[in-house]
């Protein structure tokens, strides 16, 4: 079995110039739950059929695995700048302990480390990698670009919203599954399903992440409360509000989304709205139908102690705080 927090900890950061390399080091050791890299290897021991594999055969997708966690690193530092976040993990994050420039450029440095321990990838596996990582990676910026647009567009519906968060969230995780499941010599059907499974769990990773934005404990959840709120994010919650709410509670919302200055009343009112229009239940509730789609697709797979695992995932990450 493999400790990917041990292999993430073996990377060598030491190097010059530390204004470049020391970030890198602090978003790395600062902890995340290590979704991708576990989901691509256990992909891979789906399709290897649990117990039974060899390490060998999981050591070769070990270097895909640490490139997705790194390029998800990148993301993170970049998106905590365009969102104006100022904590993650309970840390503050690389923009506020040192400044935006060091979080673009280190950012930059760790898309180019993601694909440098991508050389590392079987020979024979790695141009179809490399394509699915780029298909990947595209759809991340896309989606991310999305999800900055929709901030100032009055007009977005769930639909949009879905395809945002597929983009921006899911394609990374359902590539996860499938490029862990590719490398370990998966068919056509079975890396469909895998990449069905994260397509799902992904928007419900992101509805939930949505949910916890407004209801998590900061303490557990590791990031400000109401972040999403303060900037008009269209979140499920908030698009499912404006669909819902009566002309009275929309004008009141609408007006909240004009103001600027006064965050903490801001959030306070916008969450109250929500709970009256019992926003947060129909966001659960759409959680809950892809949870089941995932489920469905794990049935397609071979059936061992590694699809179990995803099974439990599945179902946990619905209920996560963190
Ligand atoms: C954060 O991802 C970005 C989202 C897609 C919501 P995670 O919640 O997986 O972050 P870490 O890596 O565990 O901190
Ligand atoms: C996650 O969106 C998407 C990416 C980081 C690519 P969020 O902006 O909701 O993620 P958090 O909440 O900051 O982790
Ligand atoms: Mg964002
Ligand atoms: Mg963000
Ligand atoms: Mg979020």
């Amino acid at each position: 079995m493999i400790d990917i927090n041990k292999e993430i900890e073996r990377l060598d950061w030491s190097k010059e110039p530390k204004g470049l390399y020391e970030p890198i080091a602090y978003v790395l050791a600062s902890g995340g739950k290590r979704l991708r890299p576990t989901l691509a290897l256990t992909a891979a021991e789906v399709v290897l059929n649990g117990g039974l594999i060899s390490g060998t055969a999981l050591d070769d997708v070990l270097p895909a695995a640490l490139a997705l966690e790194v390029f998800h690193n990148f993301t993170l530092l970049h998106d905590d700048v365009m969102d104006h976040s100022a904590v993650r993990r309970g840390k503050p994050t690389v923009h506020v302990q040192w400044n935006q420039n060091t979080a673009i450029l280190s950012g930059d440095q760790m898309l180019i480390e993601a694909y440098k321990l991508l050389e590392r990838v079987p020979a024979d596996k790695l141009p179809r990698t490399l394509r699915l990582f780029n298909e990947m990676a595209t759809g991340v910026c896309e989606g991310q670009q999305l999800d900055v647009d929709f901030e100032h567009m009055s007009q977005v519906s769930i639909d949009d919203y879905m395809t945002m968060i597929e983009k921006k969230t899911s394609v990374l995780i359902a590539y996860a599954m499938r490029i862990g499941g590719y490398i370990a010599g998966a068919s056509e059907a079975q890396e469909k399903a895998l990449y069905e499974y994260g397509l799902h769990i992904g928007l419900a990773f992101q509805i939930q992440d949505d949910i916890l934005d407004v209801y998590g404990d900061p303490k557990t959840f590791g990031k400000a409360i109401g972040g999403d709120i303060c900037c008009n994010k269209k979140t499920i919650l908030l698009l499912t509000a404006l669909e819902r709410a009566d002309a009275e509670s929309k004008a009141e919302l609408l007006q909240w989304m004009m103001t600027t200055d006064r965050d903490a009343e801001k959030i306070k009112a916008v969450t109250e709205l929500y709970d009256r229009l019992g926003v947060r239940e129909e966001a659960e509730s759409v959680m809950e139908e892809h949870t089941a789609l995932a489920l469905a697709a794990l049935d397609r797979l071979p059936q061992n102690t590694a699809t179990e695992r995803l099974r439990v995932l599945a179902e946990r990450l619905v209920t996560r705080k963190r």
